[in-house]
């Protein structure tokens, strides 16, 4: 087979069309993978609404993938036929791609899963622990828990976290947890505490008090000055907030353009990241961060954010754009799904996979053989009750409706 369907962004400001493209060959140091889960992101959406970061069209976006190895380039050893990996790659059937800025994915994890993290937690381990050039590229001199002696280092330092429940925050606060940061404060929807607390968070703080109201609530949770601001969601207002906070000598990180003005002579620090693992000033980082996410997701040290999926492969991406667009900044239209916890009775074997229904989000391979088990099933069609079939398994399914509403990442499944 020398053909592929791929999604085409045809023109600038144009439109998305599925169109056949030639299937390439890798070169050296490169992969080609069979892609079968993609994950979107807001810059997607915007590539095509700003015309930014692309020279030419037509052109394939370079979206998250997670897929099958099907071909290894000269040099690579890393990978072998077959292995499941995520990475950056395009909203394409197949995908050439950067051998040594891509991860394995763990068995615990779906594909869909490790679509949805490849950027999101590029950029928040970017801006944590990046080396890049100052005032280009994130630099913020901390030690990655990879590193020696950087697991637990900043214990007793506190760090806030504006908008834990973006993509970007969910992996900045388990980073953070891993650092050993403490307090780590985040603000975010109420509703979804529990599972901010459960990434690391200590305190969560609603994220639409005003401004006045976050800082008098948020000073006196600090055990020491605040030198450490993450702002995933840098705008005006946030980065406000964050800077207004920031002790002298401090950094607030952010993932847009500085959106206010700052008093030239202050010594806070603002850090620009650059979630780019192809960029080649970053890329020992990048390197680094991709070598150790297989493990950081194996142990649960990192959890994926939770996911919708999407049907109808590379045509469900243009939808799914459309949607993250239009809930973008706005605290009405947020891309929300209410997650019910399902507890399923019945057993299977090693090797089985199991999956609440045809149309469910979630499905996860059996590691051990198990009676009952407690899984998270993003909410679908199905009334989520009452007998299902997975795999050559009866389960009974009860749900609790433990409802948490909280954002989610979108992915499609090829
Ligand atoms: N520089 C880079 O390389 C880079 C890389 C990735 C992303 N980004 C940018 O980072 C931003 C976040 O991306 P993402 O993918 O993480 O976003 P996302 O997953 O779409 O996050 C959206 C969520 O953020 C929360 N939120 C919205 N406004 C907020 C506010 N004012 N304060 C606190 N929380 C707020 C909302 O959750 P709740 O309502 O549930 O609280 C919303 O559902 C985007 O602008 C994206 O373009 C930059």
């Amino acid at each position: 087979m020398t053909r592929q369907k791929a999604l085409l962004l045809q023109e600038k400001h144009g439109p998305f069309a599925v169109a056949e493209k030639d299937i390439p060959r890798p070169g050296p140091g490169e992969i080609l993978v069979k892609v079968e889960a993609a994950g979107l992101n807001p810059v997607d959406w915007k590539i095509q609404k700003y015309d930014i970061l692309v020279d030419s069209y037509p052109v394939v976006l370079g979206g998250d993938i997670a897929g099958t190895v099907v071909e290894v380039g000269e040099g690579v050893t890393e990978f072998n036929e077959g292995d499941t990996m995520c990475v950056r790659g395009g909203f394409q059937h197949y995908a050439i791609v950067v051998a040594e800025i891509a991860a394995k994915v763990p068995s615990r994890i779906s594909l869909e899963e490790a679509a949805s993290v490849p950027l999101a937690f590029v950029t928040a381990a970017f801006g944590l622990y990046g080396s890049g050039r100052e005032g280009e590229t994130s630099r913020t001199g901390l030690a990655a828990p990879w590193q020696e002696g950087g697991q637990g280092k900043y214990e007793g330092k506190p760090i806030l976290v504006l908008g834990g429940a973006s993509s970007v925050g969910q992996y900045v606060i388990q980073l953070a947890k891993l650092s050993g940061f403490s307090p780590i404060i985040t603000t975010a929807s109420p509703h979804s505490e529990n599972l901010f607390k459960s990434l690391g968070a200590t305190h969560v703080i609603d994220r639409r008090a005003p401004s006045e109201q976050l800082q008098a609530t948020i000073f006196p949770m600090l055990s020491s000055p605040l030198l450490h601001v993450y702002d995933a969601i840098s705008l005006w207002e946030t980065q406000r907030i964050g800077y207004d906070m920031l002790a002298p000598g401090g950094s607030i990180i952010v993932v847009l353009d500085r959106a206010i003005q700052i008093d030239e002579h202050s010594d806070k620090r603002f850090v620009r990241v650059v979630g780019n693992a192809h960029d080649l000033s970053q890329r020992n980082d990048a390197r680094a961060i991709f070598s150790h996410l297989p493990v950081l997701l194996e142990c649960g040290d990192i959890r994926p954010n939770p996911i919708e999926v999407l049907p109808d492969g590379l045509r469900g991406v243009i939808r799914g754009l459309q949607r993250l667009e239009e809930s973008a900044g706005s605290s009405l239209l947020l891309v929300r799904r209410i997650l019910t916890e399902l507890h399923l009775s019945g057993s299977a074997s090693t090797g089985h996979r199991i999956q609440c229904c045809a149309t469910c989000a979630v499905s996860m391979d059996v590691e051990n053989r198990m009676k009952t088990l407690t899984m998270f099933v993003v909410s679908c069609s199905c009334s989520m009750s009452g007998f299902r079939t997975m795999a050559r398994q009866t389960f009974r399914i009860s749900p609790c409706h433990r409802e948490v509403s909280t954002s989610t990442r979108v992915s499609t499944r090829f």
